[in-house]
């Protein structure tokens, strides 16, 4: 494994799940020590926060919502991610900054350089080194997923958005990014995935 902080990224129903299960297997078949997160929460201030972002019972308005998303990862950050990796195992995290930029920034209209410094702080520069993005057209993606929270529920044309987003980060920062489209075969997207993180063989 190449890496010791690595985010999945992609817009609602995109198969991140599966994909954090599969190299979960594979961490655990080589014997590394990993803790998975999700974003926003894994903190119990950060699940209170999940809560009132997530509910349909809130109204949000969108310069709020990045300030909370921004504050449960704040938390988030200090409270898990740097102790797992201090003691030398590896996060995987369901979701990171990178979200926000993107729904944030982009999907919301905040601005992208914005939500990028916004979150810069609160994370102190402590980006995840390397994001899995999963790529997929909103039209098949919305169509796949059970039950949408209120961020989900949202109209297609603001994932194009997005998506958008995420593709303008995943080209300014290239050298982190591995882009997958979700619509290919699952089996052909994690050998990509295992060569790429340099996992063993199974
Ligand atoms: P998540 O629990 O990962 O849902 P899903 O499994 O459907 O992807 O994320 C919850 C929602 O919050 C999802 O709609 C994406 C949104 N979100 C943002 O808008 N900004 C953020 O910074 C994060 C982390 C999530």
């Amino acid at each position: 494994m190449n890496c010791n902080y690595l985010a999945f990224e992609g817009i609602d129903g995109s198969g991140k799940t599966t994909f954090i299960e599969e190299v979960s297997k594979e961490l655990i078949k080589s014997n590394i020590g990993f803790k998975i997160v999700r974003e926003p929460g894994g903190t119990k201030l950060g699940e209170g926060i999940r809560e009132l972002l997530l509910s349909h019972d809130y109204r949000v308005d969108p310069t709020s919502e990045a300030l909370l998303f921004s504050a449960s990862r704040a938390q988030l950050i200090e409270e898990v991610v740097k102790p797992t990796i201090e003691k030398g195992e590896v996060v995987i995290t369901d979701r990171s900054a990178y979200s926000s930029v993107a729904y944030q920034g982009v999907g919301r209209g905040l601005g992208y350089k914005e939500v990028y410094d916004l979150n810069d702080f609160a994370i102190k520069s402590f980006w995840p080194q390397k994001v899995i993005l999963l790529d997929i057209d909103p039209e098949i993606s919305l169509s796949r997923q059970k039950v949408a929270d209120r961020i989900g529920s949202d109209q297609v044309s603001f994932f194009n958005k997005v998506r958008e987003g995420y593709l303008e980060l995943a080209d300014e920062f290239s050298e982190k990014f591995l882009v997958l489209n979700a619509e290919d075969k699952q089996e052909e997207n994690f050998t990509k995935v295992s060569k790429w993180l340099n996992l063993a063989k199974p």
